[in-house]
């Protein structure tokens, strides 16, 4: 059986005393898991705090929120991904929705990013999802496509890659993408995986994320190549999340016979 992954994403929320009060209070509450995974995605500077506190935790790992695609040089503000593994992160979102819209980051920057973090043991989150008008156009497919090609371009073969399908109207909108949407996204992008990656490339998780909640958890997890989920504003406080990542283990609707 393959694990579910609850992922948590805190954004620019949680400086290292936080992070560390966060995880003693929720990990006091959360026995060892043996058919799920959680990844903590914290701020740059509490990635250290927040890998000390779950490091007696194999179910339980911690990743950067962004790494730029060099190692090292003259990029202010930058984290690069061995830093972040450095202070003991074993993964790197990237292309998340606010990076590409708030920062500017484009399809090849993506590409670099997540190239950068396999060369440094990161394992790639790499985040795609199509805005409000251009699913309105019919454009949502396409969209995910060129983002998951132009992404992928460069990533190495059994190099370890997660993917987060993450419509941008849903993501702190309270609008979360219904089971049978999400179904029907993360079977497009299991197809263009194998497409671009192969056979071994086809079977990597993938995460729904939008608007995750305690109250449509499960039933997104239902839906078909629905791998886990990676959540923003409902995994701020322990007892949300401890009740997210609690959720009892759905039966998951089979895939259709060929
Ligand atoms: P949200 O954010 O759960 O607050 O919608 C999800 C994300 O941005 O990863």
């Amino acid at each position: 059986m393959s694990h579910l992954i609850f992922a948590a994403n805190w954004k620019m929320n949680h400086g290292p005393a936080a992070a560390a009060d966060f995880l003693s209070t929720f990990l006091a509450h959360y026995p060892r898991q043996y058919d799920r995974k959680m990844i903590f995605f914290p701020s740059a500077v509490a990635l250290a705090a927040a890998a000390r506190e779950v490091k007696h935790r194999p179910d339980i790992e911690v990743g950067a929120q962004n790494v730029h695609w060099e190692d090292k040089g003259a990029f202010t503000g930058e984290l690069s991904a061995s830093m972040a593994r450095e202070a003991g992160a074993s993964f790197a979102l990237v292309g998340h929705s606010e990076r590409r819209h708030l920062f500017g980051e484009s399809d090849e920057d993506t590409a670099r990013k997540c190239v950068a973090a396999q060369r440094a043991g990161l394992t790639p989150l790499l985040c795609v999802g199509e805005k409000l008008e251009e699913r309105e156009r019919g454009e949502a497919e396409a969209v995910i496509s060129r983002q998951l090609r132009a992404g992928l371009a460069q990533i190495q073969q059994g190099g370890g890659l997660l993917l987060a399908y993450e419509p941008v109207w849903a993501i702190g909108t309270g609008k979360n993408a219904t089971p049978e949407d999400a179904a029907a996204m993360h079977g497009h992008i299991r197809a263009e995986l194998r497409a671009i990656l192969g056979d071994r490339g086809s079977g990597a998780p993938i995460l729904y994320g939008g608007s995750v909640s305690v109250g449509n958890v499960r039933a997104l997890l239902q839906a078909r190549d629905v791998d886990g989920v990676l959540v923003g504003g409902a995994s701020l406080q322990p007892g949300t999340w401890s009740a997210i990542a609690r959720s009892a283990l759905p039966e998951r609707e089979s895939a259709p016979l060929p």
